[in-house]
């Protein structure tokens, strides 16, 4: 499928679903207001792929974070898209192929990733729904 339709009404605060668009998975997490300031305190600096929090949301949409669940080293699935799972120091999911975690953003921490993880084109079609690609 070139696109995917994702609702978005039964993901709650603090949930994520996994959709699948082009073959690869799509994590698509409803983001607490606290997750949310965490990755906006995060100086630049910091970063080993620099990018804003408000540059990888939809205005407006910053509790919706949608990125490709691809670990962007050897391509493994991090964890962290069930509330049970080991999301690692940073609070957004841990690769555990070779250790990579990941921020509340999707922003590379720590580990051997080169870089985020990916956001994908998508737009919001409603309130609810967006349309991945
Ligand atoms: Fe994720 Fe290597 S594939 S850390």
């Amino acid at each position: 499928l070139a696109s995917t339709e994702v609702e978005l009404g039964p993901i709650a605060e603090g949930q994520a679903i996994t959709a699948m668009w082009r073959g690869k998975p799509v994590f698509v997490r409803r983001r607490t207001p606290q997750e949310i300031q965490e990755a906006r305190a995060v100086p630049l600096g910091e970063l080993r792929d620099p990018a804003t929090d408000q540059s990888r949301t939809k205005p407006g949409k910053e509790q919706w974070l949608i990125v490709v669940g691809v670990c962007t080293h050897l391509g493994c699935v991090p964890l962290g898209q069930k509330p049970t799972d080991a999301r690692g120091d940073f609070g957004g999911w841990f690769c555990p192929c070779h250790g990579s975690h990941y921020d509340t953003a999707g922003r590379v921490r720590r580990g051997p990733a080169p870089l985020n993880l990916a956001v994908p084109d998508y737009t919001f079609t409603s309130d609810t729904r967006i349309r991945v690609g």
